[in-house]
């Protein structure tokens, strides 16, 4: 990994020569610390950190010599923290998303824990002149980087936030005059974002582009929202891949479901009015099918040799989440690939114990070398040891 934003322009706007001004704040500042020597921050899920550091060996994220820039990792952090090897374009080598990967932070700068306040001030010494030299609107994404850890710093995220912008509207009103809230974007807008990573002992902070992020998220976190009627928390991860894709089903759509006990996927395609063949040996638990006139056909087969019946297809939505080896993954990914029976597809990898990349590494190219499909695999925020392949034909 290496600097992948243009250096800042320093065209004097209001608010960057008063942050020039301001740098009485810490006695010598540096605003414009070479990019080039700073880190790149890859965010995963905790206790992934080994796991991504493979994936990306293996995808030649460290083209130096062996163990000249290797990533630092603290197991548990959430975080790999990726020294710029001089005079490459590491990250540019790699520049689609890694499965592991939830968020990224390039040419990051750290700061160490401060009171409140003077971490806020000490955010818009540090970042702001990479906004407020620049005339595009922009927003804040801050997070813990380890949302699920057994002491989150979710909070103390959600208060350097808050911090950081009553300073900005107090003291910075032109520079805030450009601010939004994350949520007022659409996905294809160009805008900057500060990304502000709060981890044990402080924090890393970083200002990017929109396109550079690797989910459009803060921190890659797709929280959703769980409906009670659901009969699992597996709900979560079918309606986080609805998010992903961009892609809502639809009333009336076919969808096979396979390994669909105790049914929170068939549950989500049923409240929105589709058509469901839940297949699993196992019972399913639902409640009710939704108000939106969905329809349940249970059937008590083996998932791995499951054809779907001639009058069904093609279906709108083939989705799999059986509690079966990847190796066998694979082998539904290439049978359901061969045969074309589906519109939109979701593969469930559960990951073995030792080396999971490997595996997946096989699962990676076999999709890479079909034509006519889009697809992306990830592991979701949902997902524990697991991820998803979900995408598209034609
Ligand atoms: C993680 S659970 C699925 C949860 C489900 N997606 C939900 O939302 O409630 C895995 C399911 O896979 C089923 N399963 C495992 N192997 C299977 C097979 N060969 N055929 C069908 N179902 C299978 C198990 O019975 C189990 O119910």
């Amino acid at each position: 990994m290496t600097r992948l934003l243009p250096p800042i322009a320093t065209n004097g706007c209001d608010d960057a020569t008063r942050l020039r001004q301001r740098n009485c704040y810490h006695g010598r500042l540096n605003y414009f610390t070479p990019m080039g020597n700073d880190p790149a921050i890859i965010i995963c899920r905790e206790g992934f950190e080994d796991i991504l550091r493979d994936e990306m060996t293996a995808k030649g994220a460290f083209p130096e010599p062996a163990g000249s820039n290797q990533p630092i990792i603290t197991p548990g952090a959430g975080l790999l923290v990726v020294n710029a090897p001089a005079g490459t374009a590491g990250a540019d080598r790699v520049s689609a998303p890694f499965i592991f990967e939830q968020q990224r932070l390039e040419a990051a700068l750290w700061l160490e824990d401060q009171p409140l306040k003077a971490m806020a001030r000490a955010i818009v010494v540090r970042l702001l002149p990479a906004i407020s030299s620049r005339t595009q609107p922009w927003t804040l994404h801050a997070f813990a980087s380890n949302p699920n850890g057994a002491q989150p710093l979710t909070q103390r995220a959600e208060h350097v936030r808050q911090a950081l912008l009553d300073f900005c509207a107090d003291r910075f009103t032109v520079v805030f005059r450009r601010y939004r809230e994350p949520e007022a974007f659409a996905a294809t807008d160009a805008f900057l974002v500060l990304q502000i990573c709060v981890t044990p002992g402080g924090l890393w902070g970083a200002v990017m582009p929109s396109h550079r992020l690797s989910d459009t998220r803060p921190g890659g976190v797709h929280r959703m929202r769980f409906d009670n009627k659901a009969p699992s928390r597996s709900y979560l991860k079918i309606e986080e891949v609805f998010e992903r894709m961009g892609a809502t089903p639809a009333p009336g759509q076919r969808v096979v479901d396979l390994g669909a006990a105790p049914g929170g996927w068939s549950y989500a395609f049923l409240k929105r009015g589709c058509r469901v063949l839940a297949v699993d040996n196992g019972p399913l638990k639902l409640q009710g099918l939704g108000a939106a006139g969905g329809n349940l056909t249970h059937l008590r087969e083996n998932g791995i040799t499951f054809t779907p019946p001639p009058a069904w297809l093609p279906l709108d939505w083939m989705v799999s989440d059986m509690l079966i080896p990847p190796g066998q993954t694979l082998g539904m990914i290439r049978k359901w690939m061969e045969h074309g029976w589906m519109r939109r597809f979701v593969f469930n990898i559960k990951l073995p114990q030792q080396q999971p990349y490997p595996v997946l590494k096989t699962i990676e190219e076999y999709l890479h070398r079909q034509t006519g499909i889009t697809f992306a695999i990830r592991q979701l925020y949902h997902d524990r040891r697991e991820v998803t392949v979900f995408g598209k034909l034609g």
